[in-house]
């Protein structure tokens, strides 16, 4: 079968033929019809993620087909047994282990999940990596309620978007920040209620002078201006991040956060339960991902190329044919 694998660091994915994979206990063939791109792919091609695999099969989100029915797959493999975190045998799909850029995989059927009836596989193979991320980093560890005011950093974000489209539905007022005009209207276009470019140096206080503060802040870049999301924070506020896009945060004042008791949480991924969950949610609530650009199964490189300049608003999906 046709697969696209990680051949080299510093390289696309390339297409190659692999033999058709071999069952294990409790596996299942899945026939993929579609896919979805994450960063994670991407720090993964230029080597920024550890556990590499060469020769492995890319790509962690997926829905096929079994017979007639329709299934999704969590990626987060071997969570294990505990909610707070997850078991030191967790890995995502997709590097080490054989992943859902190829016409078929072998899947443990524990992992598969209907497909929301309301979503076309294009829509449901950009939700499982970020869905989750999203779902637990906003539901299960901000604790958000209805009226809430939400802070999602970089909306052009797959999990940034999820995020907002979660807050939304627990009616909290949400605020956005980017680093494009566009992606801005966009979101309020999507119903977020104001947003700032974080380029702009007086952004948070412009927040401020706005709004007051934000309660919760969901964020997936750290760096520099981590700081300024620990000033547009209310007391007794939390913020929760997933990822570490502009890299390491040097420059906190410990006092700006124990003072006004703010708690800060790491997040990643989420368990089985959360999941579940985050499908029923999808379900109930009947949303729909952001899709940016659907390509083709051969146009995988060209999904990588968009995410990397970041022109993206919403998730990269690649449909696969016969
Ligand atoms: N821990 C986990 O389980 C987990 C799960 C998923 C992702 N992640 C990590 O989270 C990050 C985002 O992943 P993704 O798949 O959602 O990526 P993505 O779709 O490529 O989105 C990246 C977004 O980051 C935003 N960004 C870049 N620099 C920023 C900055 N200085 N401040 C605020 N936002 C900034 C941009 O938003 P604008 O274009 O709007 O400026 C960009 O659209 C990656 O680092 C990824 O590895 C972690």
């Amino acid at each position: 079968m046709k697969a696209f694998i990680i051949n080299t660091t510093h390289e696309y994915p390339v297409k190659i033929s692999v033999p058709f994979p071999v069952l294990k206990e409790n596996e299942v063939y899945l026939k993929l019809t579609a896919s979805s791109l994450n960063h994670r792919d991407l720090w993964i091609t230029k080597g920024l993620y550890p556990g590499i695999r060469i020769g492995a099969i890319m790509g962690s989100d997926g829905c096929g087909m079994i017979d007639d029915k329709a299934y999704i797959i969590n990626p987060g493999l071997d969570w294990g047994e505990l909610q707070s975190h997850q078991s030191s045998a967790f890995r995502v799909l997709g590097v080490p282990d054989d992943g859902t850029f190829g016409q078929f995989i072998a899947i443990n059927k524990k992992y598969l999940f209907p497909k929301p009836e309301h979503l076309s596989h294009a829509e449901a193979a950009s939700l499982p990596l970020a869905g989750v991320t999203a779902f637990r980093a906003l539901i299960k560890k901000a604790c958000v309620c209805p009226g809430d005011k939400v802070l999602i950093t970089g909306i052009g974000g797959g999990v940034a978007l999820f995020a907002m489209q979660f807050a939304l539905a627990m009616g909290c007022y949400v605020v956005v920040s980017s680093s494009n005009d566009l992606k801005i209207a966009e979101a309020i276009n999507l119903g977020a209620n104001a947003g700032y470019l974080y380029t702009n140096p007086d952004w948070a206080k412009n927040l401020i002078a706005d709004i007051g503060g934000v309660d919760i802040i969901i964020d997936g870049a750290c760096g520099d201006g981590f700081e300024k999301l620990i000033k547009v924070c209310n007391p007794g506020g939390r913020i929760v991040f997933y990822g570490a896009t502009a890299g390491k945060i040097e420059n906190i004042n410990p006092q700006s956060i124990f003072w006004r008791q703010i708690s800060i949480m790491g997040t990643t991924m989420g368990s089985q339960e959360d999941f579940s969950e985050m499908v029923d949610f999808v379900n109930n609530h009947k949303i729909s991902p952001m899709i940016y650009k659907t390509l083709d199964f051969e146009e995988i490189a060209k999904g990588f190329e968009i995410m990397e300049s970041g022109s993206q608003f919403g998730k990269i999906v690649f449909s696969y044919t016969d």
